[in-house]
């Protein structure tokens, strides 16, 4: 049985990465809703409705378990389909929790009462939807107390990246880092609240300096997704992954060839 990791576009195959590091004999799908990325620019019914398209895609193909590998899709829509939509004897997991219990020095599925923790000042860098939903306080309300949290929305990064255009998703960061900082001038931790953020990781850490602990997903959404599926039952195959869009295959794998600088090659969803 396949593992289904789902992004808008591209920014999830760091998720996926870490995944299959960590999971080497599990059989994952990636689906890319390059079609209709950016998602964060969206309208929360909007997201809501592509989300479920995409999932039930992945389901189709086979997949009884599906990370939404996308913070925007994670913040907009996860609840409303858990609340509803979600068919029996699946399963859908968003990938804000692993990065929050890490955050607040949790272990994975601790759900004890919200407590101080060491870091007060967070900076959160997301999608415009992301922020929006303010789903990420939300989740932080139920583990931590006395967190200050100062959202940017960071605007345009996703197309830059999405673009292959680095130079200017660079010079987005530079200033979405700038702006933050005049709102919190000095955050003591940053999360990358979006799955395209980590390509981008060391211009983030360069502009917010060396003293700033940046939590970035992927490796914290694979441990989690390993400790997981152990306890749910088998998931081992080949190891094989297939690549799908919902854009046009061969301009989306140049893309994910340069982002990991292997071959990747998608399909037509
Ligand atoms: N990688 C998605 C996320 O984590 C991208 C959002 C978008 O498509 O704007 O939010």
């Amino acid at each position: 049985m396949a593992v289904g990791i789902f992004d808008s576009g591209l920014g999830g195959l760091t998720v996926l990465e870490a995944a299959q590091k960590r999971l080497p004999d599990v059989d994952f799908i990636y689906l890319a809703d390059s079609e209709h990325a950016p998602y964060g620019v969206r309208t929360a019914d909007d997201i809501y409705e592509l989300t479920c398209a995409a999932v039930q895609r992945l389901f189709d193909a086979g997949c009884d378990l599906v990370i939404l590998a996308c913070n925007t899709a994670s913040a907009a829509a996860l609840r409303r389909m858990q609340e509803g939509w979600i068919p029996e004897g699946k399963r859908v997991l968003g990938v804000f929790v692993p990065l929050i219990e890490a955050l607040t020095e949790r272990d994975w599925g601790d759900n004890s009462p919200p407590r101080e923790v060491d870091v007060q000042h967070v900076a959160l860098f997301a999608t415009p939807a992301t922020v929006a939903s303010r789903a990420f306080q939300r989740e932080l309300a139920f583990r931590a107390i006395g967190v200050d949290v100062e959202a940017q929305a960071c605007g345009g990064v996703v197309d830059a990246i999405e673009g292959g255009d680095f130079i200017l998703a660079e010079a987005m960061v530079r200033s979405h880092v700038d702006a933050l900082t005049r709102k919190m001038p000095k955050p003591q931790a940053a999360i990358l609240g979006c799955t395209h953020y980590p390509l981008m990781l060391d211009a983030f850490q360069e502009a917010l300096g060396a003293d700033v602990k940046v939590f970035s997903q992927a490796n914290l959404v694979g441990e989690s997704l390993a400790d997981y599926l152990t306890r749910h039952g088998d998931k081992i195959g080949s190891g094989e992954p297939a690549y799908l869009t919902t854009g046009d295959p061969k301009q989306v794998s140049n893309r994910a060839t340069q982002f990991l600088r292997r071959q990747i090659t998608f399909t037509a969803a």
